[in-house]
């Protein structure tokens, strides 16, 4: 097993790309912290909880962190507190994501702040903690989630193209930082993904953007699990401040 002994922190990891990373570090051997949205009516935490009982059926230990990670307190509570439950912190996957989409005529400021708060912000909010007790110890891999959006830009998605190529800057910054304490920071860059983001999108909009990925079929949140798994395990040791895309071919 790849990931025997380390302890990974996941963010956004109740649905999508983010339970099916919680499993696949699982199954290679890391414990796992599953952050949630801490939504009121409390359906994230029981999904995150479904995730957390997968966990433990591949034998590893799980926590279940509520923390709306676009804010700076509990983000930081959080890290905390999966640092002291498991004793360290190996892996971080900033891996929450939202959508506001609008034209810049119509987006509000509201909906550029949530946007650039939970897919930005979040990267800020938890990788300064994680880096600070990695930089301590001298190990650790972080792994934030970018988007082919953020390398081509998008119409109707400013601010999201804006919040993922910040992304892809604040990891390239922080690799440069952190390598000389043995943590390597690195980015995946998915394409469109068959998941919960995507499957608002109009019909056939979706089936003109297939028709243009070379491999003729959208992703899986199992195949950026799987680019994430090898970032964060020793395959990718010598890897730091990458970017990678799994999109098909869309963009290259
Ligand atoms: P998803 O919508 O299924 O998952 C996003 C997760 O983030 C959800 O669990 C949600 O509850 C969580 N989240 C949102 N705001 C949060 C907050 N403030 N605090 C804590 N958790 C919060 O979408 P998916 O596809 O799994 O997305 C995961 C990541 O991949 C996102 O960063 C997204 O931008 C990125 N991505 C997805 C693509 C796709 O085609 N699905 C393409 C490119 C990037």
């Amino acid at each position: 097993m790849r990931l025997a002994g380390k302890h990974a922190l996941i963010t956004g990891a109740s649905q999508g790309i983010g339970r099916a990373t919680a499993l696949a570090l699982a199954r290679e051997g890391a414990d796992i912290a599953i952050n949630h949205y801490p939504d009121p009516d409390g359906a994230h935490r029981r999904n995150a909880e479904a995730v957390a009982a997968e966990v433990h059926a591949l034998g590893r230990r799980s926590l279940v962190l509520g923390a709306d990670v676009a804010q700076e307190k509990p983000s930081a509570d959080m890290v905390a507190q999966a640092i002291r439950e498991f004793g360290a912190l190996d892996i971080l996957v900033n891996n929450a994501g939202i959508l506001r989409d609008a034209t810049l005529r119509n987006l509000t400021r509201q909906q550029w702040d949530d946007v650039l708060d939970v897919n930005l912000g979040s990267m800020f909010n938890c990788a300064k903690p994680a880096s600070s007790h990695m930089r301590e110890r001298e190990t650790g891999s972080i792994v934030n989630i970018a988007s082919v959006i953020g390398l081509t830009g998008n119409f109707g998605q400013t601010n999201y193209a804006a919040a993922k190529a910040g992304a892809i800057g604040f990891t390239k910054s922080l690799a440069r930082e952190m390598a000389r304490y043995g943590v390597r920071v690195n980015a995946v860059a998915p394409g469109f993904m068959d998941t919960d983001m995507t499957r608002t999108i109009d019909p056939e909009i979706k089936e003109n953007i297939r028709k243009q990925i070379p491999l003729g079929h959208f992703g899986t949140a199992e195949d950026i699990a799987a680019a994430i798994l090898f970032l964060v395990s020793d395959d990718a040791r010598y890897i730091t401040g990458e970017v990678l895309s799994v999109n098909g071919g869309w963009y290259m």
